[in-house]
């Protein structure tokens, strides 16, 4: 089987590839198709955007397509960034200037706790079927200040309590354990190949 792995992010593509290793799959990048336009996230939900881009990927490629819409959610603020935490202060913002302004909103939020959560919407696409979908959290709290060079995005401010650390200091295997996103994959793997 031939499985177009619809994502525009390495950081993305390299967790998600430990977690396939060994199925008898053909992964299939957005590199091996070159041409297809990228969807608008346009929908309100983690869902809406993961089941619009699988669909979309699939009807132009042909090829059976998984896509995934994931972000972090902080209670304190509503769940902002959520859906739109790529776009937090804008396409163009940093990381930092990102950090800086949750953990300043949060300040200026009386009472406010600290939960927040990682969340990973997928589907999975066959022309305009979805054929499998999940979604996966990896609950923790906003970490006192930035931490840890590994991972990406928000990686840095996400305190796991379980490891003690957050994502950011977790090693590709602490992180490939326990990630929102390891763990729709390894649901989609055991769905669709029947393997543990
Ligand atoms: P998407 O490409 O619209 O799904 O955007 C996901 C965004 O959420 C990324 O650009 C990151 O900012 C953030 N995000 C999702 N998963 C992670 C993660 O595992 N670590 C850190 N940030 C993440």
């Amino acid at each position: 089987m031939r499985l177009l792995v619809a994502t525009t992010s390495a950081d993305k593509l390299r967790e998600i590839r430990l977690v396939l290793e060994g199925l008898d799959v053909a992964i299939v990048t957005l590199a091996d198709v070159p041409g297809i336009p990228e969807p608008e996230e346009t929908g309100a939900t983690f869902w809406e955007n993961a089941r619009q881009k699988a669909i979309a990927y699939s009807q132009a490629s042909g090829l059976v397509a998984v896509a995934e819409d994931s972000g972090l959610a902080v209670d304190a603020l509503g769940g902002e960034p959520g859906v739109r935490s790529a776009r937090f202060l804008g396409t163009q913002a940093g990381y930092s200037a990102r950090f800086e302004e949750i953990f300043r909103r949060l300040s200026g939020t009386p009472g406010a706790t600290r939960e927040a959560r990682f969340v990973t919407a997928l589907a999975v696409a066959d022309g305009s079927t979805i054929v499998f979908e999940t979604e996966t959290r990896i609950e923790g709290t906003l970490a006192p200040a930035p931490a840890g060079t590994h991972g990406f995005g928000y990686d840095p401010i996400f305190f796991y309590p379980p490891l003690g650390k957050t994502t950011g200091e977790m090693t590709r295997e602490e992180k490939t354990a326990v990630s929102h996103r390891a763990r729709a994959f390894r649901d989609l793997r055991r769905a669709l190949f029947t393997a543990p």
